[in-house]
């Protein structure tokens, strides 16, 4: 028997960052997923194999995680750690991952793929509930990311667009914008952990501008909102500008990702970082009749793409 789940990838419109500190993100699901295949296996042992790499530990090892040298699979030895304790089996496990998303640019492959293998592990006893499954994938990230606020997995798991924060949790939008985005990559790949920590470290060191740049994005948000239910595109893109420089100023821009905002800024309604930063990708506000003009100037300079927001969310065979 195979369960098989599948997780979106996420693009964050606004408030990355400031999210962790109590403000409101906004953000949407993306059209390029991670797969997670799972199957009993006679060893007794959990085996994970992906793109990135493989590694197996024994059953009775699951307890001494640290051990794990690939700390990006930590997660993963998690989540099978509890599914098979809370099931009361020893029985072995293999999860296979497979990834539609470039890792680490910021584009949601690691909580895809916690929220994937969260549910596909689990369907191998019964099926979870939606809640469930978050709840678990945002526990197994913090495993190695602490601070994580758990807005990727939320939208990786119910989809669509979305507000999050840290005390009301998902909540979605409700339009059903046909928005499209051009993703371009800076192929800076950075560690989102470290960059929360430089971010951590820039707030204690300037309180004041920081409180003063956490009140800006709340207002930046609260109006991201109403031009999301109102279509106005236009006012969108320019507060995706906005936010982009309050980005800058914490510190997470790089000369690369400026390069890619200004030739965006040229021909799209608004350009600004997604996800951590510190390199990674940018996303590119576009008209639906002219996604050409900024795609193909974009990707004259880097990997680029257009994406729409996928409402699906988790999808479980
Ligand atoms: C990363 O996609 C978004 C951050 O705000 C971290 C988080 O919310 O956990 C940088």
């Amino acid at each position: 028997m195979k369960s098989i789940a599948s997780a979106p990838g996420k693009i964050i419109l606004f408030g990355e960052h400031f999210v962790i500190y109590g403000i409101k993100a906004v953000l949407c699901s993306t059209d390029k997923r991670i797969i997670a295949t799972s199957q009993f296996v006679d060893e007794r042992i959990v085996r994970i194999r992906s793109s990135l790499g493989e590694s197996e530990i024994g059953i009775e090892s699951l307890d001494n995680l640290e051990n794990v040298q690939q700390k990006f699979m930590r997660p993963f030895f998690h989540i099978a750690k509890k599914i098979l304790m809370e099931n009361s089996t020893k029985q072995g496990i293999e999860i296979a991952i497979e990834s539609e998303i470039p890792a680490g640019v910021g584009l949601g492959s690691s909580s895809a793929a916690c929220v994937a293998v969260t549910a596909s592990v689990n369907g191998l006893f019964h099926k979870l509930s939606e809640k469930e499954v978050v709840k678990l994938a945002i526990e197994a990230e913090r495993t190695i990311f602490e601070q994580n606020s758990g807005a990727d997995s939320s939208i990786s798991t119910f989809g669509g667009l979305a507000s999050y924060d840290l005390k009301d949790g998902f909540q979605r939008i409700p339009s059903r914008n046909d928005l499209s985005f051009i993703i371009s990559n800076s192929s800076q790949v950075h560690n989102t952990q470290d960059v929360v920590r430089q971010v951590r470290q820039f707030k204690e060191k300037n309180e004041d501008l920081f409180n003063r740049l956490c009140k800006e994005e709340m207002d930046i948000v609260d109006n991201a909102i109403t031009s999301l239910k109102e279509n106005d595109l236009n006012k969108l893109g320019s507060l995706m500008s906005r936010n982009h420089e309050l980005l800058k100023q914490i510190g997470v821009s790089t000369e690369k990702i400026d390069v890619l905002i200004n030739e965006a800024k040229k021909t799209a309604y608004g350009a600004k970082i997604t996800g951590a930063g510190g390199g990674g990708c940018i996303i590119a506000l576009v008209d639906n009749s002219n996604t050409k003009n900024t795609f193909d100037n974009l990707r004259k300079i880097s990997d680029s793409f257009i994406t729409k927001i996928d409402y699906n969310g988790l999808q479980h065979t």
